[in-house]
């Protein structure tokens, strides 16, 4: 076992949980005198060869996304060098606060998808380590409470220095395995939200009247997926749901269309079954034909739906008619942010 001397984290965050971890491990690292560096993938091009000193130690620290790393993490490992480092693999899940526990998020196949392909490309890997933040998906649910953040974020701290003082001895780490088997149950999951987040997820984001189009989310957004149309803030496909712009966004204009998405579900469910039914005596439920093109149909009613109300959001008092289908414009939903974008 080698002591580490000197350690590259590469992290990705949408609203500051895992860039909190990269800093946390960062502290302790300058304690311990380790010469350390921290760089943000988003903002990072790709890494070359004579980029990483063969003898530091890595650490790669990113949010869990439908039970999967991002497209922009699974990326960057991908595209990652050849080498023979020693690597330490950290997710930050949802994790929320039930009395005095914190309840575990899923990994799924994070861990295992990309040790994969790091081992694939030489490296060894020496840790897999979850760590239970705060949910940030306010998309599906409120923002958790000050308390309950509070709690959460000391918790994971107290964590920090027992796995610090592991892996920066160049001890093995592998707190993830204690969930294998559910992540291997839960694994087939992952490749579905690879669609679903992609091509639904990715639509359900729209600027209320509030925005007052300082461009901010577009500036801002890790993976450039918010573009202007019609002079207002547009969401394409490329978006990952990281929350950056939604728990971020100065006048909280960033709004998710749950009104879109249930009209669309149920037209889809509702007309199109009868369609199916009368016009080709097609049984949307029970066919296997019928369930296919009900979940095309759905892909391409909500793509013609986002463009339609991009459109409509134009007319002030109708944007405001369509902020009323949001969970997401009530105060007590709340918004999440870890840690200021400057630190
Ligand atoms: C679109 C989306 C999908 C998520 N999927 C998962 C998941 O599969 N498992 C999990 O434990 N947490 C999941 N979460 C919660 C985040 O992984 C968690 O809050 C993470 O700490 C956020 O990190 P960040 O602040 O660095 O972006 C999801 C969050 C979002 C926005």
């Amino acid at each position: 076992m080698e002591t580490v001397k000197t350690i590259d984290i590469f992290y990705f965050s949408g609203t500051g949980n895992a860039k909190q971890i990269a800093l946390w491990f960062y502290e302790f690292a300058v304690k311990k005198n380790i010469d350390c560096k921290v760089f943000n993938i988003a903002k990072i091009g790709a890494i070359k060869p004579e980029n990483i000193n063969p003898d530091s130690l890595i650490l790669i620290v990113s949010p869990t996304h439908g039970f999967n790393f991002p497209k922009i993490t699974l990326d960057f490992i991908n595209h990652f060098p050849k080498g023979k480092n020693r690597i330490v693999l950290m997710n930050t899940r949802g994790g929320l606060k039930l009395g005095r526990y914190v309840t575990p998020g899923l990994s799924g196949i994070a861990f295992i998808l990309s040790s994969l392909i790091l081992k694939g490309k030489g490296y060894k890997i020496l840790g897999q380590i979850p760590f239970d933040m705060p949910s940030n998906w306010i998309s599906i649910h409120p923002a958790l409470n000050e308390n309950s953040v509070k709690f959460l974020h000391r918790k994971n701290y107290e964590r920090i220095e027992k796995h610090a003082n592991k892996i920066f001895s160049g001890k093995p780490d592998f707190l993830a395995y204690r969930d294998l088997v559910q992540d291997i149950l839960i694994s087939p999951i992952s490749l579905g939200y690879y669609i679903v987040g992609r091509f639904v997820f990715a639509k359900s984001f729209y600027a209320s009247a509030n925005c007052n189009n300082c461009g901010l989310c577009i500036k801002e957004c890790p993976v450039k997926a918010v573009k202007t149309v019609n002079n207002r803030p547009y969401w394409t496909f490329n978006c990952e749901s990281c929350m950056k712009c939604m728990n971020s966004c100065p006048e909280k204009a960033i709004e998710t269309a749950h009104g879109l998405l249930i009209g669309i579900w149920i037209i889809n469910s509702v007309l199109l079954a009868f369609l199916l039914n009368n016009l080709l005596k097609i049984d949307i439920e029970s066919e296997l034909i019928g369930r296919i093109i009900s979940t095309l149909a759905f892909f391409i009613l909500l793509w013609f739906g986002y463009k339609f109300q991009h459109i409509l959001l134009k007319n002030r008092f109708i944007a405001r008619l369509i902020s009323f289908t949001s969970l997401t414009r009530f105060k007590f939903w709340g918004r999440y942010n870890s840690i200021p974008d400057s630190k």
